[in-house]
């Protein structure tokens, strides 16, 4: 059964789930709350959220997966604990929900890349005075060019996964992750030269006032940049060996994550400060959409701009594709280990059926009156696609980060947890620390996110 499943070799495993952590969370969505919460503090206090509570259970989610060589409902099964499998059926339907409107910004993305690319082939600065606010949300309520780009991203990724976990992702990982951060690394070094350079450093280095709402902010964010709290990385334990080592390889993806995070608001914070304070202003009232509006416009105003602009629209499609296949991956590996579909039919079929589901979220975005107007929760969302982004990162994935801190915490014994993460490791000596993280700071942390989110109404996205 296991040789069926397909092995990730060492290096494989860390760079696919390090794909699936590294996205649109890392180059899209932290810098936009990093620059709301004045920078400084927050960012300190998101590292802080990375090593306490993001890591411990990157880690207790791999030892799931790798100990069972099973996806989330079938892992619980397998170490006896059926009932816990309500908990892998909770990532499958999180997998569904994230899936169908982050492949609508990725097909964004896409579609930025082009049009990157013809603009820096007929010169930029005939449309320098373009309202790019106004093009962005004509593409935005626009119901067939939304689909269609969402339809081209989901179309590559059911390609990729088809392939399965060496042809597919693993290959795909492997080339993909280091070309991005080549292209990262070439974007950072030459924010060096950008005039807002050192204001960038300063924003986000210097600590500035501390609020418990960023304490929230930065927990949440810390599950959705590092794909826990929904089996992702359960499954993709499944396929580690065990010969490896698991608090190295979750060390090593944490890290890696990180260093992309603080890299893009790098990149982004050092054109956004090149750009004379006057002007910056008013131009971040709609942050989320600053990647679309304010910083293609920004990248054709530095030297180079032509080529860098492309390539950091391709580097963003790249982070996308390797999160979004890990997505798929959830919901695939539940049809072949559970009902025992082949990968190709599994797929295909739940490829198409999330594509479906995604159309919504698509339209949503001022195509269609009623999508875009939804409001199921009262004030706290608009739309679909919003409503969609707020159920993932306020509910699902901080409910299904719980209750895995809480099940390796607390249900599994301590000699079994200390057997499955020394495996390929050797004695791990922080096993009681890690082990109390867990059981108390974990649970604590977000129990108390999401009494924040039900009495004082923060929400997250
Ligand atoms: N970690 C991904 C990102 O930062 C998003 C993601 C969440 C992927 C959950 C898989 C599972 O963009």
């Amino acid at each position: 059964m296991s040789d069926k499943r397909g092995n990730f070799g060492r290096v494989g495993f860390i760079l696919a789930a390090a794909g699936s952590a590294v996205g649109l969370g890392n180059i899209w969505k932290f810098p936009y709350i990093t620059y709301e919460n004045d920078g400084g503090s927050f960012v300190l206090v998101y590292l802080a959220a990375i090593l306490l509570v993001g890591f411990p259970i990157m880690m207790a989610e791999i030892i799931i997966g790798r100990s069972t060589q099973k996806s989330p409902v079938s892992a619980f099964i397998a170490m006896n604990k059926p009932r816990w499998s309500a908990l892998g059926y909770l990532g499958v339907f999180t997998g569904f929900v994230i899936l169908s409107y982050y492949s609508v910004v990725a097909g964004w993305t896409i579609q930025y890349f082009i049009k990157c690319v013809s603009w820096s082939l007929h010169g930029f600065t005939s449309v320098i005075d373009q309202n790019l606010e106004a093009e962005f949300s004509t593409f935005l309520s626009n119901g067939t060019a939304q689909i269609g780009f969402h339809g081209l991203f989901m179309a590559i990724n059911i390609l990729i996964v088809a392939f399965g976990i060496e042809n597919g992702i693993e290959r795909i990982a492997k080339f993909l992750m280091p070309v991005l951060f080549v292209i990262l690394l070439a974007l950072a070094v030459n924010s060096y030269w950008t005039r807002g350079f050192q204001s960038a450093i300063v924003f986000l280095f210097k600590p500035s006032k501390l609020n418990p709402s960023m304490l929230l902010e930065a927990v949440g964010h810390a599950f959705f940049t590092l794909s826990l709290g929904m089996g992702a990385i359960i499954t993709y334990g499944s396929y580690m060996k065990k010969s490896d080592s698991v608090p190295k390889s979750a060390g090593m993806i944490c890290l890696m994550d990180t260093v992309v995070a603080l890299l893009s608001c790098i990149i982004m914070f050092s054109i956004i400060f090149s750009v004379p304070e006057l002007e910056r202003e008013g131009q971040f009232a709609k942050s989320v959409v600053i990647m679309f509006t304010t910083l293609p416009k920004m990248f054709y105003q530095l030297p180079g701009g032509i080529v860098l602009a492309p390539l950091f629209y391709l580097l963003v499609s790249f982070a996308a594709l390797t999160s979004a296949i890990s997505l798929l991956e959830v919901v695939v590996a539940y049809f072949i280990d559970h009902l025992h579909w082949s990968r190709i039919k599994a797929t295909i079929i739940q490829g198409i059926v999330i594509f479906a589901f995604g159309i919504l979220a698509a339209l949503s975005l001022g195509h269609s009156t009623g999508l875009s107007q939804w409001k199921p929760f009262g004030d706290r969302t608009e739309g679909v696609f919003d409503t969609m982004d707020y159920l993932a990162s306020n509910w699902l994935l901080p409910v299904g980060g719980m209750l895995i801190a809480v099940f390796v915490g607390w249900v599994l014994k301590k000699a079994a947890t200390k057997q499955m993460i020394e495996e390929g490791h050797g004695s791990f000596a922080l096993h009681a620390v890690w082990k109390f993280l867990l059981r108390f700071v974990c649970p604590l942390a977000i129990g108390w996110i999401i009494y924040a989110i039900i009495f004082s109404g923060v929400t997250f996205n």
